[in-house]
């Protein structure tokens, strides 16, 4: 059977990622996928809260001034802002849905632990995942005391019959599998796509085995090279995705908005997305309460200043990440084309990462070496698999860096791996 997720692993990856550039100032750090702060639109933000407290306080009836004193107190725990996340997501990733079906959360993250606790109830409920997959959702199914299992298909093989394949042997073992999740789009930590023939396949399995399929899309809208395909969700007619959303690479990551959006009806049921956003709404309100109303009236002036929509503000992000996916193509192809096939890569057509395959192993101790003595940072793409496969080769995110910064990165890594060789 596919892999189950290694106690604890995540809890270390996670401290690493966190420190390990406090711990080394001076390197440049390829570790981290965040947005740049060059993109952040500090103006708007200013000028969004007056115009949310304007729309809110037509919308209550009453003055800006009550307005202003309703969004200090507690909130809706579903959330305030949903019938413009909706427009949005409806309007640019064709997503048809009503605000009714949308929970905001505070970040994609909350949104990642709700649902699985609330798909997972018994013990021998279990999420799977492909290996390698994003840490926030092994660290989340860690903490909940959920199983994760992963699929990671042979060549030939695609991920529908591998779905199928580990579905019926985890059956057979009395294990109820409830949920596949994935990044259909620029994968965190690979950087790759889901093929429409592969997007509307697992669909298919999903929805025969009535397994629910777990959509994180942070990155979707930063596509650098052609036409971005449809998210799982737009594709859904049969109830099976559960999309979860977040404002943190498009706004800011500061801000804290998520959300989960429930398919109309769940598995054709919709009495059973009654009882699903009624045991999120529940769970939520134990955790947080309420996402902060504030946060929630910024996102949502943002949304009324760009009229429900990211697009304009997604463009000028895109050509940024591109144009830093293009320094790193052309840097890499630089330092490593004498090497010949020694040291591979793919091309990510968007988002903010890119994967490397190396002649050696980079784990922990290469990682620190690099770090220490080449002054560059770069994560093992072990950290993120469930089996700590994939022991040779590098995450590289290239999100958070000036270009010159990722040509002296690339050069410092090629002078680390030549004394490897
Ligand atoms: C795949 C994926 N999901 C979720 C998140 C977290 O999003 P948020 O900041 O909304 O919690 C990230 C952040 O890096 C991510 O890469």
């Amino acid at each position: 059977m596919a892999m189950q997720a290694r106690a604890n692993q995540h809890l270390e990856t996670m401290n690493f990622l966190n420190e390990i550039a406090s711990d080394y100032p001076k390197a440049i750090s390829f570790a981290s996928g965040r947005p740049s702060e060059s993109l952040f639109q500090t103006k708007m933000w200013v000028d969004a809260l007056p115009r949310y407290l304007e729309y809110f306080a037509l919308q209550c009836g009453c003055s800006l001034q009550g307005a202003t004193q309703r969004l200090s107190q507690y909130g809706r725990t579903g959330g305030l802002i949903n019938e413009l996340v909706a427009s949005q997501l409806t309007k640019d990733e064709g997503i048809s849905c009503s605000g009714q079906q949308i929970i905001i959360t505070s970040g994609c993250q909350e949104a990642i632990t709700l649902t699985i606790q609330a798909l997972c109830g018994h013990a021998t409920d279990v999420i799977i995942v492909r290996n390698p997959c994003y840490i926030g959702i092994t660290g989340a199914a860690h903490g909940c005391g959920i199983d994760l299992v992963a699929i990671d298909p042979p060549p030939g093989q695609s991920y529908a019959q591998a779905l199928e394949k580990l579905v019926k042997e985890l059956k057979a073992l009395g294990r109820t599998p409830r949920a596949f999740y994935l990044t259909a789009d620029f994968d965190n930590p690979t950087g790759s796509v889901l093929s429409m023939a592969d997007r509307l396949a697992i669909l298919t399995t999903c929805a025969t085995y009535r397994i629910a399929l777990l959509e994180d899309n942070p990155y979707g809208m930063f596509c650098f090279d052609g036409d971005r395909l449809p998210p799982m969700a737009a594709l859904d007619r049969e109830g099976v995705v559960i999309y979860l959303g977040t404002y943190s690479k498009t706004i800011c990551p500061a801000l804290r908005i998520g959300c989960i959006v429930i398919p109309q009806r769940l598995f054709g049921d919709q009495v059973a997305s009654q009882r699903l956003a009624a045991d999120l709404t529940q769970r939520k309100s134990f955790l947080t309460v309420n996402t902060s109303q504030f946060n929630q009236a910024v996102v949502g002036g943002v949304l009324l200043l760009e009229n429900c929509s990211l697009l304009r503000l997604a463009k000028e992000a895109t050509d940024y990440y591109r144009r830093n996916r293009d320094v790193l193509l052309g840097s890499l192809a630089n330092a490593f084309d004498i090497l010949g096939d020694d040291i591979a890569w793919n091309c990510p057509s968007g988002g903010f990462f890119l994967t490397a395959d190396l002649p050696f192993i980079f784990d922990r101790n290469e990682a620190i070496k690099c770090a220490e003595k080449f002054d560059v940072i770069l994560m093992p793409m072990s950290f993120f698999t469930l089996d700590g496969s994939r022991k040779t080769s590098i995450r590289i995110a290239f999100s958070n860096l000036e270009c010159a910064e990722i040509t002296l990165g690339v050069e410092r890594f090629s002078d680390f791996v030549r004394q490897h060789l």
